[in-house]
């Protein structure tokens, strides 16, 4: 089973995941998107560049997820465990379905496009939602992405890609407390597991 953990910049998704991680050790591969590979490298090199090419980074982002599909995601999946990764395609969809704005028609669905053919899709993804202003200022708006304009439209993204797969996409309300949070992540894990 693959679990993705997605929400907007300070939505808390990785703390969530640094716990789980702590708590889960066999039958689990805790894993991530950028990687730590170096098309991972390459992508955050982008990131902090704030005239990068929009485009050119959508496919430094989606190179990187090739090699983490083929290298991580799918032998872990073939073993049998399961797989919890912070950040996966859907970051894509939501991210670059802004970053794409005016470079190509209908963005999210161009990006979404692209994955389509190849990649492997979650099967239940954990959407950590939280509002543009709170997930700004507690990731310190310190690049390019973690703006409230962006993120609001980040956010609006993530809500259109819930509504196309409701049963994929489970909300947490990340404006509670980091244990309130965790405990909701914990529950619906738990019960997604049990239900397999
Ligand atoms: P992180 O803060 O969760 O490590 O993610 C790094 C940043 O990269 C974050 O602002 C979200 C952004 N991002 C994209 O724009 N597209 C993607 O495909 C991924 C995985 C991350």
């Amino acid at each position: 089973m693959l679990v993705t953990l997605e929400g907007i910049d300070g939505s808390g998704k990785t703390t969530v995941w640094e716990a789980l991680r702590d708590a889960r050790c066999d039958g689990y591969t805790f894993t991530h998107e950028p990687t730590d590979s170096w098309y991972g490298e390459a992508v955050r090199r982008s990131e902090a560049e704030v005239n990068a090419d929009p485009l050119a980074e959508l496919f430094l982002f989606t190179a990187d997820h090739a090699d983490h599909l083929s290298r991580v995601v799918e032998p872990a999946l073939a073993r049998g465990d399961v797989v919890i990764s912070d950040r996966y395609s859907d970051s894509r969809f939501a991210y670059q379905g802004v970053a794409l704005d005016g470079v190509v028609d209908r963005p999210m669905e161009y990006v979404r496009g692209i994955h389509q053919p190849w990649t492997r899709p979650p099967d239940v993804t954990l959407f950590f939602d939280v509002d543009p202003e709170t997930g700004a200022a507690r990731a310190g708006a310190t690049n390019k992405f973690e703006q409230v304009e962006f993120l609001s439209r980040v956010r609006e993204n993530y809500e259109q890609l819930a509504e196309y797969e409701p049963e994929r996409f489970v909300r947490i309300d990340a404006t509670q407390s980091p244990e309130a949070v965790l405990a909701d992540a914990e529950d619906v894990l738990d019960r997604v597991l049990a239900a397999e």
